[in-house]
């Protein structure tokens, strides 16, 4: 039996998107299917539920949990951002984009998104996209590494992380996770350490946002994305760090100033403590959301 992902926010999600029979969701990314999953359970009997996953595993594994919805759900792999083009005249009641990684994807041996372990350096949520974080690794300079690590990750040892790659690399291609951790490792004092997060973690989350683009990706839904939703329709965003929070509170903010949506949530919503205890990956989670007017 493999990882399952667990959904977080799902009763506040549910909330806000008012979700009810008749009507039509976008769950732009499907992941185990969660969400949709919650969505469709409480939009019997007809509401129809349009999923979008661009990652091959994880759409398999929402297609094999969406199964009993049978025609109430159409699922596209596909990049988010082409969402509007997808859907032409048609428009929709309710937008979620639950942003980052799956526990699915996070666990899965051979994808090379978590720093434990033993795996080659991959990192494409998208299986069809060429580069992989080896590439990144092996040949950016290392002006780009440190800027990538620094705004990224939020890493304040990113030069010297940036250069420690370089040297390694001068002697062998890093090819797998571990190796890179310990570059890494070795780079960041021994002082530094902390026992709360890996010395990894922040290096690792630099790579991974650059190798799927994820901040552009979540700038050009955003920017667009709204544009499907009928009036009185919603859009809610759940981010798992602060980069991707500010995108989406500037883009709300920005679009409510020019007349096109009213934010919902004036701060993100957070999961309770008991959904906190329970699922320790919901703690950075915050939810936003807004509806077109
Ligand atoms: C946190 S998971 C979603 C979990 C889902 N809500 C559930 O309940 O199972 C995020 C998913 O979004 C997908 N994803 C991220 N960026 C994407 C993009 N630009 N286009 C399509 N899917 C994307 C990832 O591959 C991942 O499977």
């Amino acid at each position: 039996m493999g990882v399952k992902h667990v959904p977080v926010l799902v009763e506040e999600v549910m909330t806000f998107l008012r979700c009810e029979a008749g009507r039509t969701y976008v769950d732009a990314t499907l992941g185990g299917g969660g969400h949709a999953s919650e969505i469709l359970k409480r939009t019997v009997p007809n509401a129809v539920l349009i999923g979008m996953e661009w990652d091959e595993d994880a759409l398999s594994e929402a297609a094999m949990a969406l199964k009993p919805f049978g025609d109430r759900v159409r699922i596209f792999r596909e990049n988010f951002i082409h969402l509007p083009d997808l859907m032409e005249e048609e428009s929709v009641d309710g937008i979620l984009l639950d942003l980052g990684l799956s526990s699915i994807q996070l666990e899965k041996e051979g994808r090379g998104f978590s720093f434990r372990g033993e795996s080659p350096l991959d990192m494409r949520m998208d299986q069809r996209m060429d580069q992989t974080a080896a590439d990144l690794v092996n040949h950016l300079s290392l002006e780009e590494l440190e800027s990538i690590i620094s705004h990224y990750g939020e890493e304040r040892w990113a030069k010297r992380i940036a250069k420690a790659i370089v040297q390694e690399r001068e002697r062998e291609r890093i090819r797998t996770t571990g190796a890179l951790s310990q570059v890494i490792y070795r780079a960041i004092p021994k002082r530094f350490h902390s026992r709360r997060i890996d010395p990894a973690t922040r290096t690792f989350q630099a790579l991974r946002i650059q190798v799927n683009e994820e901040l552009e990706n979540l700038r050009k839904i955003l920017d667009t994305g709204w544009k499907i939703l009928k009036r009185g329709g919603r859009i809610c965003v759940i981010s798992f760090h602060s980069l991707e929070d500010r995108i989406v509170k500037e883009a709300f903010r920005r679009l409510e100033k020019e007349g096109e949506v009213r934010i919902l949530t004036k701060k993100p919503v957070k999961p309770s403590e008991d959904e906190r205890g329970r699922n320790p990956r919901s703690r950075s989670a915050k939810l936003r959301c807004a509806e077109r007017v």
